[in-house]
């Protein structure tokens, strides 16, 4: 779906896009989500090159197994993290439901931060009960179950260069 000539300019773009955001902000936290979004923010942030954003790894599970529906959704990793009047990005491998962003916005807007942006590598094109502002995409997708660059199928194919579809859960679905 995606090379990694393409993953590479894509991420050129955001890195350029993400930088002019925060030229006058002197500090940003941001908050990547473990372990989907690892080799991607890591790819970023080297392109970005720049010591105010400082990384921060959280992870985030379901409690129902991770089954796409449910929306009950654990976040760990944020606790004794100062966020209040902190320019805050949250960085995920793809936005799908929505769930897991919802969650974690509704945690972190109540420490009070001085912004919260979110960025995802994958935006998934699909009908969502409730939208959520993406600020940054690096490239959209169809409705199909994507593996590689840091997206697995049950742990697995995360370390592939590049994004495909994974044709076995597709035609299953
Ligand atoms: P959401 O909460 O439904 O938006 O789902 C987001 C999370 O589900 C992502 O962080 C991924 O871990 C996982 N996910 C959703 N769609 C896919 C996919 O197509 N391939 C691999 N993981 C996915
Ligand atoms: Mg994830």
């Amino acid at each position: 779906m995606l090379s990694k000539e393409q993953i590479f300019s894509h991420l050129q773009e955001m890195s350029n896009q993400i930088s002019k955001a925060y030229f006058n902000s002197p500090k940003v936290i941001v908050l990547v989500l473990l372990g989907g979004a690892k080799i991607f923010a890591d790819d970023l942030f080297k392109l970005i090159d720049d010591d105010k954003f400082q990384i921060i790894y959280i992870k985030a599970s379901s409690y129902n197994g991770g089954l796409k529906t449910g929306g009950n959704v654990e976040i760990s990793g944020l606790d004794g993290i100062n966020l209040n009047k902190e320019d805050v990005l949250i960085v995920d491998d793809i936005y799908d439901s929505g769930n897991t962003m919802a969650a974690i916005l509704d945690l972190i807007q109540p420490r009070k931060p001085n912004s919260v942006r979110t960025c995802v590598l994958l935006f998934k094109q699909i009908e969502r009960k409730r939208q959520i502002n993406i600020d940054f995409r690096a490239a959209t997708v169809p409705d199909r179950f994507v593996v590689g660059y840091g997206l697995d199928y049950k742990g697995q194919y995360r370390d592939l260069p590049y994004v495909a579809v994974l044709e076995v859960i597709n035609n299953n679905a």
